[in-house]
């Protein structure tokens, strides 16, 4: 048995509206719909659970119920930190061995494959992550914002979400993290990288689409991407034929 969380406890502080940022409506529908729609459509997943920010259960519950999603068991309020919310989910999805996504509600443009891909992946590796490679050079800083390190960037990914686990793996890294006073909030392939280390985590390919609607302009870019995934414009590669001649160089026109 497969069990998609849907993370949405936040509130979206950075993008500031005044309501959680999954229920701000982009081409059409709340965030969290289109993000539900992805696991309600895929053949791997069984069950959803919504975590919902406090105060907008009911919100979820009426997007649920109108779109009729039927694989969400339950919406319940998440916790007071990314961390505590996936507790609490843990709780939720009760005992017994399954495999378990953990995605962030404010990531709609997830796709069936990566869905596939994590839930794939369980059956070699106890926990999987989804990364990209960064385009921009990763620096790290002190205090003072001087630069201490510029780690290989060949090396480096950008996290993104689903994370998927089997659930006797994340259960017994949270089991450990709760009785370490020092523990720093993470995510959740944190938590087994730090309390269950040695246990491989396989990261598949993630893509440039599957952002996080954090700050203003992501909810522009998801709006955009939408559109473009309904019109189906063909990818950048797939114009070719619109080669122009520039003074004697040759360029791309995009959207031609
Ligand atoms: N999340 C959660 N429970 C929390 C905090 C965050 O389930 N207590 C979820 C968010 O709803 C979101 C995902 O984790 O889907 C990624 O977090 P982030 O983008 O940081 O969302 P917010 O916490 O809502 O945003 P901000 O940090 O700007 O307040």
């Amino acid at each position: 048995r497969t069990v998609a969380v849907i993370l949405a406890g936040g509130t979206g502080t950075r993008l500031g509206l005044g309501i959680p940022k999954q229920l701000l409506k982009i081409a059409g529908k709340p965030i969290i719909e289109h993000t539900l729609a992805v696991f309600e459509a895929a053949p791997e997943i069984d069950e959803i659970i919504v975590l919902m920010a406090a105060g907008h259960v009911p919100d979820a519950e009426r997007i649920v119920a109108n779109a009729g999603f039927r694989k969400v068991s339950k919406v319940i309020e998440g916790g007071d930190t990314r961390n505590d919310t996936t507790r609490i989910a843990l709780d939720a999805v009760g005992d017994g061995d399954v495999n378990i996504l953990f995605h962030d509600a404010v990531r709609p443009l997830v796709s069936a494959r990566i869905v596939r891909e994590c839930v794939n992946a369980l059956w070699t590796y106890a926990a999987v992550d989804v990364a990209i490679p960064s385009a921009d050079t990763i620096i790290q800083v002190d205090q003072d914002d001087c630069i201490t390190d510029i780690p290989v960037r060949a090396s480096l990914r950008r996290g993104q979400t689903p994370q998927a686990f089997r659930s006797g793996t994340i259960r017994e890294a949270y089991r450990r993290a709760e009785g370490d006073p020092n523990f720093a909030a993470t995510d959740d392939c944190g938590v087994v990288l730090r309390y269950l280390p040695g246990t491989p985590i396989k990261v598949i390919d993630g893509s440039d689409e599957n952002i996080k609607v954090t700050h203003p302009v992501d909810v522009h870019l998801a709006d955009k991407l939408f559109q473009l995934a309904a019109a189906q414009v063909p990818k950048l590669s797939d114009h070719r034929s619109y080669t122009e001649e520039l003074a004697g160089r040759t360029i791309v026109v995009f959207g031609g």
